[in-house]
């Protein structure tokens, strides 16, 4: 089963939303294997977000294509100032408050769980996902005000990175292994035989 790895920004935790969006993934069937509410340091959210090149071009691209969608011109030079810029934003924001980190467990929990987030930009994203139900900031109001997008959640991307960042914010002792009725009704192929 994948693991996965999700915080919940300050703006969820400073609007009342943790229990809503725990609520949204234990509702689908996955399993809470690790949660906790953390102060971040400077080093975790560092180490967390990893300023390689190929993360500062996705960041980039995404956000210029959301811009030029709109033809609208894209006020960064190129994909290393917005990644740097975008990468210091985050460090300072999730610093900022606590949040929450938890994992979850599930088949092909990354996607899923990405699924169940939304895209990026909340004004973007789709009814019926997280950030599309309980957010709404864009790109144009957070880059005019040069801070990161309040999109409430951080979620994984692949799983590789989900085996990157889970240490970052758990040790191997947090990572709790038991069983869950879920593993049986979801997953056991003997469960509904007589
Ligand atoms: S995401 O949210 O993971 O789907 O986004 P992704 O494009 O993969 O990763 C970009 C991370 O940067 C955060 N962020 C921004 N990106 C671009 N432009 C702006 N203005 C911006 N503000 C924040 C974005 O939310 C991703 O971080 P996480 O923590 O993964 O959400």
């Amino acid at each position: 089963m994948e693991q996965t790895l999700i915080l919940i920004k300050p703006d969820g935790v400073q609007r009342g939303l943790i229990g809503e969006i725990l609520s949204r993934f234990e509702t689908v069937g996955l399993k809470l294997i690790a949660l906790k509410m953390v102060h971040a340091a400077h080093e975790d959210v560092d180490q967390h977000y990893a300023l390689t090149e190929e993360w500062m071009q996705a960041v980039y691209t995404k956000a210029k294509t959301k811009y030029d969608a709109l033809g609208q011109p894209f006020p960064y030079a190129d994909h290393i100032a917005y990644g740097t810029e975008i990468k210091n934003g985050l460090v300072e924001f999730l610093k900022s408050a606590p949040i929450v980190a938890m994992v979850l467990e599930g088949e092909q929990a990354v996607s899923l769980v990405r699924k169940l987030v939304g895209a990026t930009e909340p004004a973007s994203s789709a009814p019926g996902t997280i950030r599309g139900d309980l957010s709404h900031d864009t790109y144009a109001l957070s880059n005019s005000q040069n801070r990161p997008l309040r999109n409430l959640i951080h979620a994984s991307g692949t799983v590789a990175e989900a085996k990157q960042e889970i240490p970052v914010w758990f040790t191997d002792t947090e990572l709790y292994k038991y069983e869950h009725v879920n593993d049986r009704v979801q997953y056991d192929p003997e469960w509904f035989l007589s």
